[in-house]
């Protein structure tokens, strides 16, 4: 017999409950997740459950800090509109009093199963500190969920040789053939990230196979939240390694997420790393997990939030949102990225400007707004630099940049109402590529949803996201250049 579930968690949901009614609609973001109430980090257990998209999260709903992790859950039929569930798992067990981190869901024989990592941090009788992170289970029907007797299902002592049992967190969780696979991350003795695989006939017994790949030094420290999927003809290892260098515009300091491109030898269990790019370019993406639809397409979800640089409003009482969901794509050896095809059922106020030349700061008629997809052509190149502002107005702007002669972007939050000193610009280099109907072409795609943007670079070959708090009567748009560009512009207001 499973677990029941205990008086903390319906104490948390009973707060959960109360907070969602007292945050006003317009506080929040129209079609991105935003936290129901308190902080959100981590997307978890993003999967299919009996038809519906479930998607889960680091979840401390008593403030808008970090605190122990509950998991908040939610649901959607498109993966744009989302309905608020009641908390899923509190942490109220002794392998998992120290935080419910993160982790992954399958539909197995009627039951939604969550596959967790527990954290246990205690003090013995003997007063000596414990602690651990242990994989754990509970199962569910989509709205209660209970805890394996048997937890923790996988610990330290599966472990290979010189491996952390503290550092070994963020299981995902899969089925090929006969078998359940998941991976984890952990860290080796030598500060290696790595991800390892293990494998189940029973979701209760695990074995450990192999270690998939290492950071050997490049790639940081602790690597969380793995992921591991086909993608194309390739397989992807998606990985958010703590503690990166910044190199070149590529990676940046800190936490980042890469993909990791390589080819995987199923009957050896051999995973051979081809190349490393960064999975967002932008000023807030970490931890991202996927899920494969029923047609086949693999979306990846992200947090849109950085920890080094958390920016939260003290006006809001939330803190945290998803990115879009996003589809990848495998092209030309690259992954390109792109809002998931649902978000156009809420495209209202079609606008359009077709060959516009700006020669000067120019506001169009029609294009403003805070929750807007935005898709601007850059055919003529004639200037040295393109700005486009955006939540603009006389005090605020953010401001998206191009500079033809080094081709490269910048996104720049500096003016966007911020009062801490946080990192406020990330480059790129980008290219204008050659397209059949209109010849040279930069193309940017910007998702504003009130408090943030993605901007989708050549149709999703590079992506930006960032988070900014500017007041939300500074919605101008105003594009600017030093000399003479034209430019296609297409606005749809999001509508939900
Ligand atoms: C990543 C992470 C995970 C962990 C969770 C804790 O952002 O540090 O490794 O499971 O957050 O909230």
């Amino acid at each position: 017999m499973d677990k029941v579930q205990s008086n903390q968690l319906d104490m948390a949901r009973k707060i959960e409950k109360r907070g969602i009614l007292e945050i006003p609609i317009e506080h929040r973001p129209v079609y991105h997740l935003s936290s129901p109430v308190g902080w959100m980090n981590d997307p978890n257990g993003f999967s299919i459950y009996q038809k519906d998209y479930h998607l889960f999260f680091q979840y401390h709903p008593f403030s808008n800090t970090w605190g122990p992790m509950h998991w908040g859950h939610c649901k959607s039929k498109d993966l744009i509109r989302w309905e608020y569930l009641p908390i899923a798992m509190s942490p109220d067990e002794s392998y998992d009093e120290g935080g419910c981190y993160s982790g992954s869901a399958i539909e197995v024989e009627g039951k939604h199963v969550l596959i967790y990592t527990g954290v246990i941090d205690q003090y013995l009788e003997d007063g000596l500190h414990d602690y651990r992170q242990v994989q754990c289970m509970a199962k569910g029907d989509g709205l209660n969920y209970y805890k394996y007797k048997g937890n923790p299902i996988i610990m330290g002592d599966s472990l290979p040789e010189g491996s952390s049992t503290k550092d070994f967190r963020d299981p995902k969780i899969w089925k090929e053939g006969e078998h359940y696979y998941l991976v984890v991350g952990s860290l080796s003795d030598t500060n290696d990230g790595q991800v390892l695989l293990y494998q189940s006939d029973n979701l209760e017994q695990w074995k450990f196979l192999t270690v998939l790949d290492q950071s050997k030094g490049k790639y940081g420290k602790m690597w969380e939240c793995p992921d591991f999927f086909p993608l194309g003809d390739k397989q992807i290892l998606l990985v958010s390694p703590q503690d990166m260098r910044a190199k070149g515009y590529e990676f940046h300091n800190g936490n980042n997420s890469i993909f990791i491109y390589g080819y995987y030898d199923k009957s050896v269990h051999q995973f051979e790393r081809e190349k490393v790019t960064s999975a967002d370019y932008g000023l807030d993406f970490y931890a991202p997990q996927t899920l494969q639809t029923a047609d086949g397409r693999r979306i990846m979800i992200g947090w849109m939030q950085s920890w080094d640089a958390k920016l939260t409003n003290n006006f809001l009482n939330w803190s945290g949102m998803m990115t879009l969901p996003r589809e990848l794509v495998l092209k030309e050896g690259r992954i390109y990225q792109s809002p998931v095809q649902e978000l156009k059922k809420y495209h209202k106020n079609k606008i359009e400007y077709i060959g516009r030349k700006i020669t000067q700061t120019t506001a169009l008629e029609g294009i403003s707004g805070r929750v807007i997809d935005l898709q601007v052509d850059i055919t003529e190149f004639d200037f040295h630099h393109f700005s486009i502002r955006f939540a603009y107005s006389e005090e605020y702007e953010m401001l998206l940049q191009y500079n033809h002669l080094r081709k490269c972007l910048t996104i720049d939050r500096t003016y966007s109402g911020l009062v801490r000193d946080v990192v406020c610009r990330r480059k790129i280099v980008v290219e204008p590529y050659v397209s059949k109907i209109q010849g040279e072409v930069l193309n940017l795609r910007l998702l504003l949803d009130r408090y943030s943007v993605e901007v989708f670079v050549n149709e999703g070959e590079k992506v930006m996201s960032s988070v900014f708090h500017t007041p939300m009567e500074s919605d101008g748009i105003i594009f600017d250049t030093d000399g003479s560009a034209c430019i296609n512009v297409i606005k749809y207001d999001i509508c939900i």
